[in-house]
């Protein structure tokens, strides 16, 4: 495997695990501040995160590259409000596009054109991921100080559309 795309891959796997521990301590704190939809909605999404993190594992170890397992960095464990939360979930993936955007570079620089076609399934993920964090900030947004506002959007998050993919869809 070329040496830059896998040093890429390996990059984003390590952002796709740190990402699967930010969104699980985001789930244990609103959990613990009685937002269990939330919580719910959150220890989904870091799931769906750890399955992007072992599909990269997967492919780099199928093409004859290793794979290196990164450790765990301590996330925070106090967030302000439920739209802090969210505001720095959007901010992280707003990160993570543009890591995914610069290791599709590196692939069309290296001519790498089996792992730029993987990685579009990770392009178009975060275009859903995005739109689906701006959806929800937007509604916290809205609702402001509303406490009424703020038991619907818990109770939407455990159970309406509002979720994120996990699953055959996400496993496409
Ligand atoms: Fe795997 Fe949310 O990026």
């Amino acid at each position: 495997m070329n040496t830059r795309v896998e040093e890429a891959l390996n990059d984003q796997i390590k952002k796709e695990a740190s990402s699967s521990q930010f969104y699980l301590a985001m789930a244990s704190w609103a959990e613990g501040n009685g937002l269990n939809g939330t919580a719910k909605f959150l220890y989904k999404h870091s799931d769906e995160e750890r399955f992007h993190m072992l599909k990269l594992v997967k492919f780099v170890n199928e093409r004859g590259g290793v794979a290196i397992i990164p450790g765990l960095e301590t996330p925070p464990k106090e967030f302000q409000t439920l739209e802090n939360v969210f505001q720095l979930l959007l901010e992280h993936e707003l990160g993570v596009t543009e890591s995914i955007n610069n290791l599709v570079d590196v692939c069309l620089q290296e001519k790498d054109y089996t792992t730029h076609n993987f990685m579009q399934w990770y392009v178009s993920e975060q275009l859903e991921e995005e739109a689906l964090a701006r959806t929800i900030l937007d509604k916290i947004k809205l609702i402001g100080n509303d406490k009424g506002g703020l038991y619907l959007l818990d109770r939407d998050l455990e159970t309406s559309a509002i979720q994120p993919a996990v699953g055959p869809a996400a496993q496409a």
